[in-house]
């Protein structure tokens, strides 16, 4: 089935497999790109660039004309040493320009990206997609409040839509768990707390599948769908899969979590003035002491979403990317 689609946030790490996956597929990708990013990768692929922001409203509606599905991955998620409310301006403000040009456009299919963090911790996990709201941070809190305005917006202007929750995305391209390599390579891996937390992460070839399926999969309008790999881990369980895809030994040593997080407060405090990355900072402790474990019987059952790709190998595919751009040796 061949359609022409639109896919935000294809200069990063999701968006762009998913660009490349879609048009692997057959389709007509067109990919929205910031004014100076570079894009040869994505136009080496095939793939179409619109140049636009989500800031700015006139570009959407100018680069989604003609288009059928839009698949919207694009947010600000990574960075630290940007103010609050940029997180609300793209995340929330930015998926509102959007929505709004592609209902004018006719688009038959809106595909939003959320994510689980919109639970925040997991009490008695795993979740389903009906565990509480709990966002942990304004990432978080952005996150949420564009997933409520998609499912609104499907909703009172009768628009085809559905939005989906990943979970800890991982594979070739992404830089978010190298520093967890990193550490654990280097042999000085001390985990935080009991490691009995769990967690769950998502290979990206999979994920980009169950994307795809959101886009394609008749009635699921209005869904909310969490797109997860096949299995979750307690944290002991992970770093221990790492550290024998590095082959390298841990420690078996564990600290104490609360001067982390005092250390993450105080660094978040001193480096934002100064727009620095801090080195640690409170959202990254959260991966050692809140429960992220989802069940995804729903995507099964409304997609026939199947994840393929096992926990050690798609550890081993990472490590081996990381390896292939010397960033771990
Ligand atoms: N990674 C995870 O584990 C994870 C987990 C759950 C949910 N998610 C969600 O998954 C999505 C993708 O995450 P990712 O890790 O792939 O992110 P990423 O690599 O940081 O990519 C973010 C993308 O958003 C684009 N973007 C940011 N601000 C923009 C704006 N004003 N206008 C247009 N584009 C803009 C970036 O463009 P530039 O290249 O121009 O900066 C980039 O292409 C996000 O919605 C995130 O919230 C991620």
């Amino acid at each position: 089935m061949s359609k022409k689609v639109f896919v935000t946030g294809a200069t990063g790490f999701t968006g762009g497999h998913l660009a490349r996956h879609l048009k692997a597929k057959g389709n007509d990708v067109i990919a929205l790109a910031r004014e100076g990013k570079d894009t040869s990768a994505l136009e080496a692929a095939g793939i179409a660039i619109a140049r636009g922001d989500l800031l700015n409203a006139d570009s959407l509606a100018r680069a989604v004309k003609g288009v059928e599905i839009v698949y919207h991955i694009a947010a600000v998620y990574r960075e630290e040493n940007i103010p609050r409310q940029t997180f609300f301006d793209v995340n929330v403000e930015g998926t509102r320009h959007l929505l709004k040009a592609a209902k004018a456009a006719g688009v038959q299919r809106f595909v939003h990206c959320s994510t689980v963090g919109v639970q925040g911790e997991i009490s008695n996990p795993p979740a389903t997609e009906e565990h509480p709201f709990k966002p942990g941070d304004y990432y978080q809190e952005s996150k949420l409040q564009g997933e409520l305005l998609a499912l609104d917006f499907f909703k009172k202007e009768n628009m085809s839509g559905a939005v989906f929750r990943p979970v800890g995305i991982y594979g070739p391209g992404d830089t978010r768990f190298l520093k967890l390599f990193k550490f654990i390579g280097s042999g000085k891996f001390r985990m935080f707390g009991s490691g009995e937390k769990l967690y769950h992460l998502t290979y990206i070839d999979d994920l980009v599948e169950g994307i795809r399926l959101m886009g394609e999969t008749p009635s699921i309008e209005g869904e909310v769908i969490t797109l997860a790999g096949g299995r979750y881990t307690t944290l002991n369980e992970l770093a221990q899969t790492i550290a024998d895809v590095l082959e390298v030994k841990l420690s078996g040593m564990h600290i104490p979590v609360w001067p982390v997080l005092i250390a993450g407060a105080v660094c978040e405090t001193v480096c934002r003035p100064f727009k620095i990355d801090p080195p640690i900072y409170r959202r990254r402790v959260d991966f050692f002491t809140k429960d992220r474990a989802f069940v995804i019987d729903k995507a099964k059952r409304l997609l026939n979403y199947n994840p393929q790709v096992d926990l050690k190998e798609g550890l081993s595919k990472t490590a081996d990317w990381y390896k292939s751009e010397d960033l771990i040796s």
